[in-house]
């Protein structure tokens, strides 16, 4: 498919997509979400691809947030269809992507902007990046699945501050409270992410896929993390990556994992 909103590179094993609407603050709509939908499967389908970096275009915003325009009049059955279709087809599907992905946080990341970051499997950020779910000042509430996964990342209490007063958290607040995991300037941003999916593609692509299933199903009601652990670490066992990676070791090499 063709994007208009998004522009997509992969080099060195690793798949960047671009979110690319400067003029709105990299807002999300529509097609954005189908075009980033469109990307996320392809290169997750994609067996060069071996770990994906999101980030914005510009040097001010990740994403700013849902395309306020583009919902101001919605009525309640509106209203839910999107937050169910944008969750279904862009946050819950990078959440569960086999691919890990980086969300690499360039600046203010709010509402959709947050949530996209925080489906990612985890976020680094550039010290000028500012982050909070202000939705409540909207007259509406998160709707991407902020008020699940922030609490799961940053505890209940901070969450509910974040999104009671709609207000934003520094990078620096953000790194405290493990909403992010690094903070760099804004100019090393990108090769701080490249650096760290540089050691991700080094490792089996199949079990990292068993162990995205597996934390996240520690999450999931219902759902046994323990059991999902227990499923994938016997199928591990049967894979050509274990028999390459246990007799790479006992050979004293690097293992070359074929990915199957
Ligand atoms: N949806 C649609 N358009 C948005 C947007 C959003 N979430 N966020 C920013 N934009 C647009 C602005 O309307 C403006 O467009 P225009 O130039 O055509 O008027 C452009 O992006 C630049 O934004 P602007 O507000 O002028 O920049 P700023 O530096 O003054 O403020 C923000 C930056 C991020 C503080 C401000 O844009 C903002 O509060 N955005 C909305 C954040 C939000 O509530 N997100 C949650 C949505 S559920």
């Amino acid at each position: 498919m063709a994007y208009e909103n998004i522009t997509v590179t992969a080099e060195d094993n690793i798949g960047i997509i671009t979110i690319n609407r400067p003029t709105k603050l990299n807002a999300l709509n529509k097609e954005t979400i189908v075009e980033l939908h469109d990307a996320f499967e392809a290169y997750d389908q994609n067996s060069y691809v071996k770990a994906i970096i999101i980030t914005g275009s510009g040097e001010k915003a990740f994403v700013a947030g849902a395309d306020i325009a583009e919902f101001a009049d919605f009525n309640v059955d509106e209203g839910e269809k999107l937050a169910a279709l944008g969750q279904a087809l862009l946050f819950d599907f990078v959440q569960d992507l086999s691919t890990p992905v980086i969300a690499a946080i360039n600046g203010f990341a709010l509402g959709g902007g947050l949530e996209l970051a925080m489906a990612c499997h985890f976020r680094i950020a550039s010290d000028n990046a500012k982050m909070g779910l202000p939705e409540v000042s909207l007259g509406v509430i998160p709707g991407y699945g902020g008020t699940q996964r922030l609490p799961q990342l940053v505890g209940k209490g901070r969450a509910f501050e974040m999104i009671m007063t709609a207000g934003m958290v520094t990078a620096q607040d953000a790194l405290a409270w493990g909403l992010v995991n690094h903070v760099v300037p804004q100019a090393e941003l990108l090769d701080l992410a490249k650096s760290i999916a540089g050691k991700i593609i080094k490792n089996s692509p199949v079990a990292i896929s068993k162990a995205i299933k597996a934390v996240n199903a520690g999450f999931e009601d219902g759902v046994n993390g323990y059991n999902q652990e227990v499923k994938g670490f016997g199928e591990a066992f049967g894979t050509e990556d274990f028999k390459e990676g246990t007799t790479a070791f006992l050979e004293k090499r690097k293992p070359v994992f074929p990915g199957k």
